[in-house]
């Protein structure tokens, strides 16, 4: 019932308190009980002085008499002695206890406005005080007065009775809140575990409650993000690897399909030869695909080294356009060029060529005959923008988000019988981000697509173009 940070968080709290009640509690009670001991001595003492101012005015056993009996019907007693201390008269019978006191008082020491001569309430049976009597500018005597101890214990137990009733009261109010107050911190702490323990277990559908204004609340917002990021991680793994056993199984259904056709016995030397083609084909098919899985593998894993080094961008473009000639000549596509001369770039070299060859690649395969490719090298004052346009059949716009997607294709058929795989602009895509570039896309279907990587011009340092 009680987990154990609630009963850690609880007891120390309650030590806390505790103990910062019983300092408060004993300064308080000793306060109180020192202040009506010294009322009890005070008011003895004021009575006391009064009589003394009587007789004082009065010095006569008639008196002394009158001021006996008056005291006789209170709790307190009066004693008047001569100047040497004999008893003249009293209230009540003198006890031995109160003889004593007298006897050793030394009154030398009183002064005219009296004295308490015995305070100690808790040992002592009666508290005094003394009084001296001057008249006529003689000491004549002294006006001694007692009070039972008894009196002021009764008032210190009443006292004492309150305070054990507060405390007690005071205990149990800590105790209930310190209950709540820990189950109220440490409930949605729990709440936070046991939502934790449901994503390890792979329950991703985590929802706690986030409304708080406090770092309490902004723990419970972290875990229902990490929640929702954990259920789309799975999701796309789960499609990714759909996709890819699909990829996988395509070619691979097709080098099946034709071993076979090619072990039997009545087929042509020229038919065997077509479908050994085709299984080479769809064996490169294979390669690639596995190569550049392994590719992306390496990014997702930060292994993918970008060795940058500062090239004439012109050149690096003009190594890429010698490998492409064959396919743009096979296509009879034309190709313009334009590029600041001597514009430097600070880049992965083989990588960089991969992604304009990965570009450059699509523009050919994903365009009909006889069709353009324009490739514009252009700066800003931030930015070196590489636009590589062609006037093909473009890109469905539904497809134009996802085309950075792995293993995304935007005619899957058609894309899948030049040999693509959909993950050319994935890979490129992050080869440029790498760099701390982009790459965007425009495309209209019916009119051509066109591709803008950017290259951020911080990393070029002070050289741009040179002389
Ligand atoms: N210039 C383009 N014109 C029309 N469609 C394009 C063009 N470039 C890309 N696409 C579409 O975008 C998809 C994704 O391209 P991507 O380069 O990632 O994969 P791929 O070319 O199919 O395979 P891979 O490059 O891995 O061999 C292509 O399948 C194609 O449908
Ligand atoms: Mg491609």
């Amino acid at each position: 019932m009680f987990n154990q940070l609630a009963l850690k968080i609880g007891l120390i709290f309650f030590l806390v308190i505790l103990t910062v009640e019983i300092i408060l509690f004993y300064i308080l009670y000793t306060n109180l009980v020192n202040d009506r001991v010294e009322e009890v001595m005070g008011d003895l003492l004021a009575r006391g002085n009064t009589h003394r101012d009587v007789l004082e005015e009065n010095y006569t056993p008639s008196t002394m008499n009158h001021v006996a009996i008056m005291e006789s019907e209170s709790d307190f007693i009066v004693v008047i002695t001569d100047e040497n201390g004999e008893v003249i008269t009293s209230s009540d019978p003198v006890e031995s206890e109160m003889s004593s006191l007298i006897e050793h008082t030394d009154y030398g020491e009183i002064p005219q406005s009296g004295a308490i001569l015995e305070s100690n309430w808790s040992e002592e049976k009666y508290v005094s005080t003394d009084s001296p009597i001057t008249s006529n500018d003689t000491h004549s005597g002294h006006v001694f007065m007692f009070a039972e101890s008894d009196s002021i214990e009764r008032i210190i137990d009443h006292l004492s009775r309150q305070f054990l009733f507060v405390g007690l009261l005071t205990l149990l109010l800590t105790v209930i809140t310190v209950f709540i107050l820990s189950r109220v911190i440490t409930r949605p702490i729990l709440k936070m575990k046991k939502a934790a323990e449901q994503l390890s277990k792979g329950n991703h559908n985590v929802q706690l409650y986030t409304q708080r204004k406090d770092e309490l609340g902004d723990l419970a917002t972290s875990i229902n993000r990490l929640s929702q990021d954990l259920e789309r991680l799975k999701n796309e793994r789960n499609e990714f690897l759909g996709s890819i056993s699909h990829e996988l199984r395509t070619p691979l259904t097709y080098m099946k399909g034709y071993t076979d056709i090619i072990s039997r016995k009545n087929i042509s030397m020229t038919d065997r030869d077509k479908y050994i083609k085709i299984i080479q084909e769809e064996t490169e098919h294979l390669t690639d695909l596995i190569k550049n899985l392994f590719e992306l593998a390496r990014i997702d894993h930060n292994e993918f080294d970008i060795r940058k080094e500062s090239v004439v961008y012109g050149d690096l473009i003009a190594i890429v356009l010698a490998r492409i000639h064959p396919a743009l000549k096979q296509k009879n596509i034309k190709l313009t060029f334009d590029c600041p001369e001597n514009l430097i770039v600070m880049v992965d070299p083989a990588r960089m060529q991969q992604v304009l060859l990965n570009i450059l690649d699509n523009a050919i395969k994903y365009t009909p005959e006889e069709r353009h490719i324009t490739i514009v090298v252009s700066q800003n004052k931030n930015e070196i923008l590489t636009t590589i346009s062609d006037n093909g059949d473009g890109i469905p716009e539904k497809d134009v988000p996802f085309i950075f997607e792995r293993l995304y294709r935007a005619e899957k058929s058609r894309s899948r019988a030049s040999g693509g795989s959909g993950l050319g602009l994935t890979i490129a895509k992050e080869i440029m981000e790498l760099h701390g570039g982009d790459i965007r896309v425009e495309s209209t279907p019916g009119k051509g697509t066109t591709f803008i990587i950017s290259l951020t011009k911080e990393d070029l340092d002070e050289q741009s173009i040179v002389d």
